[in-house]
């Protein structure tokens, strides 16, 4: 376990394994850089500053700092310094940090505001080194650090510096979890598995916890759920978790996120190239229980409940079949013309039982469709839903935390394409528009709940490594949901 610490030595006396200085284009030296006697080392190496730059100078006799050495780091120009910039220009070096015990960094005073610089730093840090090497013969070999040491400007409050550090760790550690169950295959992380994970979680931080079997399931009549999870020999899950933060006569914030385990297509096949990376399915679920740890552990004045369904969507004798008519929690029912549209089927259960609750808000989350993938690509999730101020809300968390959203249209007008003759709605509509008409099926569940609706097709599994991260699942939400929590809290 690595520990942090706060402290407002001068950088040139911090004794650390290494010491991480910021250089901001130019080259401009960031906090700290002069007064260990480093100002023009950077540019005298013909570095500019940009980010992913970098200059090792190890202690001589003589020098000005009592580091073992000094890390020199590019954060780009300074006229762009954010906590984000922080957060990549860190996690961008990471690796490399991570490979020292004690570690002392300025750079959370590189951009304003302070604290939140001072929480990137932290999650960058952590969310560049992570790696995913269970499988991996030899694995789990990597050092740890084992000290990381934020260094303040004299005089700044010590208070909410230790608490931006715990938000920091916190939420990378929330991160790393739900990627770290994105990443687990399919063939170990069925319904159960992640029903498990949550279970043992929700012990651990303190959460209440109730897991719905089949049975219970289809007692409660979530014939969604019950329905894409028919065809596969293990059974689907809702994970239900409740955080008690403020007086219980306060309205919860609820959450959800869609939990297929694995999404063949079910007898609406994919084929197999679409189906590679099928595990990520579950990127939802996983961050809505990683949010809810997180919120846990950082106990804000709020109530939140969460509702997971998970179903892995396989075809054999006993799928659902195109034409088959499910009826949801609540009574409504819905003619599945294609099975690979699932999603939706198990998240309109969900958000039907907790629209039941009169929660204050709910946000889903959920790998949904391709069409919001083509629509804005691999970094940006789409935010559609039947509340102004929720999706602002969502969408200025998303700038904090590093987590880019856009809206997209919830236009009423396309509601006659999920008509159907035979039931309350069919599962599909046309081709165009694909994100609009999925949202405007979940929105029939939420009745007049102020809702939000999160397309993270695209930014929920990252196909090459970036400054945070390897290949694999990103933990998008995460950090903005916890962001939002966090920010509706009463101080
Ligand atoms: N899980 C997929 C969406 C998806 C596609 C996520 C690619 C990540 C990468 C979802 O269940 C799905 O299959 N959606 C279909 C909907 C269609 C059948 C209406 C899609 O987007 O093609
Ligand atoms: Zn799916
Ligand atoms: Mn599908």
């Amino acid at each position: 376990m690595t520990e942090f610490a706060y402290t407002t030595t001068p950088a040139k006396d911090v004794k650390a394994d290494v010491l991480v200085l910021p250089i901001f284009e130019g080259p401009e030296d960031g906090p700290g850089v002069r007064e260990v006697g480093l100002a023009g080392a950077f540019g005298a190496a013909k570095l500019k500053g940009e980010r992913g730059d970098t200059l090792f100078v190890q202690r001589r006799s003589g020098d000005r700092f009592a580091a073992a050495a000094v890390l020199l780091v590019g954060a780009g120009p300074r006229a762009k310094a954010s906590p984000d910039a922080v957060r990549r220009a860190i996690g961008r070096v990471a690796a490399q940090v991570a490979r020292f015990r004690t570690v002392a960094t300025t750079f959370g005073q590189a951009a304003r505001p302070t604290n939140d610089s001072i929480q990137s730093a932290i999650e960058g840090a952590l969310l560049g080194s992570y790696r995913f090497d269970r499988y991996k013969s030899g694995g789990n070999e990597r050092p740890v650090l084992e000290r990381v040491t934020v260094l303040g400007r004299a005089g700044s409050d010590a208070r909410s510096a230790r608490r931006a550090i715990e938000r920091g760790e916190v939420v990378a550690d929330a991160v790393a979890w739900a990627r770290d169950l994105v990443n687990t295959p399919a063939g170990e992380c069925t319904p159960d598995y992640l029903a498990k994970q949550a279970q043992s979680m929700a012990r651990e931080v303190g959460l209440e916890v109730k897991v719905w079997n089949e049975k219970q399931l289809e007692q409660g009549g979530f014939g969604g759920i019950i329905g894409v999870g028919q065809g596969s020999v293990n059974p689907p899950r809702l994970i239900e978790l409740r955080y008690q933060g403020a007086a219980p006569s306060r309205k919860p914030i609820a959450l959800t996120g869609k939990g297929i385990a694995f999404d063949s297509g079910g007898l609406s096949i994919k084929d197999a190239k679409s189906m590679e990376t099928m595990k990520d399915d579950m990127a939802g679920a996983a961050s809505i229980v990683a949010t809810m740890k997180a919120i846990a552990r950082l106990r804000p004045r709020v109530n939140v409940i969460a509702a997971v369904p998970s179903a892995e969507n396989l075809p054999s004798g006993s799928a659902v079949k195109p034409g088959d008519i499910l009826r949801h929690r609540g009574g409504k029912t819905s003619e599945v013309l294609n099975t690979d549209a699932e999603g939706r089927l198990v998240l309109a259960d969900a958000l039907a039982f907790l629209a039941e609750q009169e929660p204050r808000v709910i946000v889903d989350t959920a790998t949904l469709t391709g069409a919001c993938m083509v629509a804005l690509g691999n970094d940006i999730w789409g935010v559609m839903g039947n509340d102004r101020a929720l999706i602002r809300d969502l969408l200025a968390s998303g700038r904090t935390a590093g987590e880019p959203g856009w809206e997209l249209p919830l236009w009423d007008g396309y509601k006659p394409e999920i008509e159907s003759a035979v039931a309350d709605m069919k599962n599909v509509g046309n081709r165009w528009g694909g994100a609009i008409t999925a949202a405007l099926f979940l929105a029939e569940f939420v009745g007049d709940t102020p809702w939000a609706h999160l397309d993270i097709a695209g930014p929920a599994f990252s196909d090459k490594a970036s400054d945070l991260g390897p290949r694999g699942g990103t933990g998008v939400p995460v950090r903005t949901l916890v962001d939002y929590v966090l920010s509706q809290a009463k101080r």
